[in-house]
C-alpha cells in the first residue's frame, strides 16, 4: 500500500495515511480557455503517480474549450463560467470563487486561461495561484509572447512558471526553461518548442508546491530540498 504524507496547516506535524480511506489529498483546479495541452500534462502526471494530488475541477470561461473535453475524458468535473454572462469583472470573479471554493481547492493553476484576474481574486487565493507563461519573464509579458520574442529577434526564449500577484505576469518566479531560437524557426515552430518545455515545468512546479517545497521570500522563491521540506 502506498502511504502519502501530509503536513498539517500549522506546525510541523506529519500525518501518514492512505488517501482513499484516510485524510484528503491536496486539491487543485486548472483554469483553461483553449486546447488544454498543459492541462493534459497535469492529468498525465496525476495518472502516472508523479503528482500525488486531486484535480478537483477544470474550469473554463469558454464553453468550446477543448480542455473541458480533456477533463471529461478523464472523469474530472468540468465547469463553465462564461465571462460574457457578467456585467463586470468583479461579478465574474465572484462567481469563479464561489465555484472553486465549492470544490475546496487549495491551488489554482492557470494553464492558458485568457482572462486577467484582478486583485480581489488574486488576494482571495494569496500565493495559491500558479501561472505558466510562454516566455522568459520579465521579458515579453502579456499575450502573444512567442510572437513578441520571435519578432524581437531573440536568440533564446522559453517559459516561466510563477506565483500570481496583482500585476500581469509579474509574480515570484518558480521555474524557467530556456530554448534556442533556430535559424529556420517560424513563430509556430518556436512556440511548439516552448510548449514542450511548458509541459515539463508546469507539472514539476505543481509537484514542488504539493510537497511544500516552495518558500516565497519577497520576489524570490526558494526551492527546498526534499529533506528540508520534511524537517
Ligand atoms: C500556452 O502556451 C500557455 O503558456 C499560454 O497559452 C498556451 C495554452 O496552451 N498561456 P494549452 O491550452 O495548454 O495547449
Amino acid at each position: 500500500m502506498t502511504l502519502f504524507a501530509f503536513r498539517r496547516a500549522k506546525g510541523h506535524e506529519w500525518t501518514f495515511c492512505d488517501p482513499p480511506k484516510g485524510c484528503s489529498m491536496k486539491k487543485i483546479t486548472v483554469l483553461v480557455s483553449g486546447g488544454g495541452s498543459n492541462l493534459q500534462s497535469i492529468i498525465d502526471a496525476v495518472a502516472s503517480g508523479y503528482l500525488k494530488l486531486q484535480i478537483a475541477v477544470v474550469l473554463s470561461n469558454e464553453e468550446e474549450a477543448f480542455g473541458l473535453t480533456r477533463a471529461k475524458n478523464s472523469g474530472i468535473p468540468a465547469e463553465v463560467v462564461r465571462h460574457g454572462d457578467f456585467q463586470s469583472r468583479e461579478d465574474f470573479e465572484t462567481r469563479l470563487i464561489e465555484v472553486l471554493d465549492g470544490y475546496g481547492v487549495d491551488l489554482v493553476v492557470l494553464a492558458g486561461f485568457m482572462r486577467v484576474l484582478t486583485p480581489p481574486f488574486v488576494n482571495h487565493y494569496h500565493h495559491r495561484i500558479i501561472n505558466i507563461h510562454p516566455a522568459i519573464l520579465p521579458s515579453f509579458p502579456g499575450t502573444h509572447s512567442q510572437k513578441q520574442a520571435f519578432d524581437y529577434g531573440v536568440r533564446f526564449s522559453g517559459c516561466t512558471t510563477h506565483f500570481v500577484d496583482e500585476g500581469t505576469d509579474t509574480g515570484p518566479i518558480i521555474i524557467q526553461s530556456i530554448v534556442p531560437v533556430l535559424p529556420d524557426d517560424t513563430e509556430e515552430s518556436l512556440g511548439s518548442r516552448i510548449l514542450k518545455e511548458e509541459h515539463r515545468i508546469l507539472p514539476e512546479s505543481i509537484k514542488l508546491w504539493s510537497e511544500e517545497r516552495l518558500l516565497i521570500e519577497g520576489r524570490k522563491v526558494k526551492i527546498l530540498s526534499e529533506k528540508s521540506a520534511k524537517e
